[in-house]
């Protein structure tokens, strides 16, 4: 599969993103150890380190193993969050993030959405999945407003070196075809 490089919700513009975003996601969630808690990485200390990550999401739009999507609100012109799709074969797994101001807006749902539908539009796509953090509620909660279904519990499944230095047990939803 190959997403588009942009897609367009009521109130959002998803698009790939490019190395002029950096300060925009730098200073909007990159490091706000709030945000991070969650995430299987820590706040970004400085900017170029948030330089090398957008490098990254480019190299991985080219190889095909992750396609990530800034999230610009229409109202304004900055890089507020991220949604990526990691294929594998028949299935994709997806996650998200979002900058605090914008918590709570149902942004994050609009996106997924959008995602989701396109994706169980491919024909080689048969299942889409995301994982979070069990103390993670808005995160399940998004998932559960799209429709996905909590399939069980990771038990000690990933690291949160936010949180700890132990595994910690997460949830696993799911949408197939
Ligand atoms: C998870 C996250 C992406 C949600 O983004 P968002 O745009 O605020 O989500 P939405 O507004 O679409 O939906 C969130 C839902 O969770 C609910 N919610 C928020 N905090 C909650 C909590 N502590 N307990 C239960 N529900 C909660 C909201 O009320 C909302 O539900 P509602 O529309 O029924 O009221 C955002 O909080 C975030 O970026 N968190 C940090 C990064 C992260 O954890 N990413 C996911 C990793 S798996």
């Amino acid at each position: 599969m190959k997403p588009p490089e942009r897609f367009e919700t009521k109130r959002l513009i998803l698009r790939k993103p490019c190395m002029a975003d950096a300060p925009a996601i730098f200073a909007s969630y990159a490091q706000d150890p709030e945000i991070t808690r969650y995430m299987t990485w820590t706040p970004h200390k400085n900017i170029d380190e948030t330089y090398g990550i957008v490098e990254m999401m480019l190299k991985y739009w080219e190889d095909g193993s992750t396609y990530s999507f800034a999230i610009i609100p229409k109202d304004s012109s900055s890089v507020v969050g991220m949604i990526a799709m990691h294929p594998a074969g028949f299935k994709v797994e997806i996650g998200y993030v979002l900058a605090r101001p914008h918590w709570g807006k149902g942004f994050i749902t609009e996106a997924a959405r959008m995602v989701i539908n396109w994706l169980l539009e491919q024909p080689s796509i048969y299942r889409v999945f995301a994982t979070c953090d069990v103390e993670n509620l808005a995160s399940a909660h998004v998932m559960e407003k799209v429709g996905m279904k909590r399939e069980g519990i990771l038990r000690q499944n990933t690291i949160r070196f936010n949180v700890g230095n132990e595994p910690r047990d997460s949830y696993i939803y799911a949408i197939v075809k």
